[in-house]
């Protein structure tokens, strides 16, 4: 299934779905990579391992969300891709973006939702107190990381923790989860039932 990953920075998530996605068996193609951003360090990593890179700038549209989503829907459109992965990707799409690709866009968000959605989760968790932090994996609906759970990984907090050091023990797990949903999702094992998501078992 082909699918694009929407980054607008370092790019690791996207690099870890790369990397899963060079096994000829994973189920979904990587066959785009769109920045909103010319200057993301991702585009290099993704030119390097050969894949198409796009960048549709939100800067140059002003405020105009209508007209940055219908720039990236022609990228989407021209490459043929049937799948959408959000790897720290910042910007808040429109819920006719979001209704568009409703079951084939999924996102990748560093808290255990619903603690902790939107920004500076890790600081949030070290100021909550919370001994367990973690990631998820989820499909995307209207709300911001609002939207059917596939996955979820945890790690401790540990006493002393910056927000480096436990974004670095979250990152881990996000590197590990993320291929492994996607692959669910791209091999069609999703299915969402009353606004919750059940992965059924692989084919034998
Ligand atoms: C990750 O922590 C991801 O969960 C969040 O933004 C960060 C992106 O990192 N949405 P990278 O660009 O994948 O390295």
């Amino acid at each position: 299934l082909r699918t694009a990953v929407l980054i607008s920075g370092r790019g690791s998530n996207m690099a870890a779905l790369l990397s899963a996605a060079r096994d000829p068996a994973y189920p979904a193609e990587i066959a785009l990579v769109l920045s909103n951003r010319a200057d993301a360090a991702g585009l290099e990593r993704a030119a390097a391992a050969g894949v198409p890179t796009a960048v549709v700038e939100s800067r140059g549209f002003r405020g105009d969300r209508a007209g940055f989503e219908a720039a990236m829907q022609a990228e989407l459109a021209r490459h043929g891709i049937g799948l959408v992965a959000l790897a720290g990707f910042m910007r808040v799409l429109t819920p006719a973006f979001v209704e568009h690709w409703a079951g084939r866009l999924v996102n990748i968000h560093p808290s255990l939702l619903p603690a902790f959605p939107g920004l500076e989760t890790h600081e949030r968790a070290l100021a909550a107190g919370v001994r367990l932090h973690g990631c998820t994996v989820h499909l995307v609906s209207a709300g911001v990381d609002e939207g059917p759970i596939l996955a979820q990984a945890a790690v401790p907090v540990l006493p002393g923790d910056t927000p480096a050091a436990l974004a670095a023990r979250v990152l881990a797990e996000e590197h590990r989860i993320y291929p492994a949903a996607l692959a669910w999702l791209a091999a069609g094992r999703v299915r969402v039932e009353a606004g919750r998501a059940l992965v059924t078992e692989a084919a034998a």
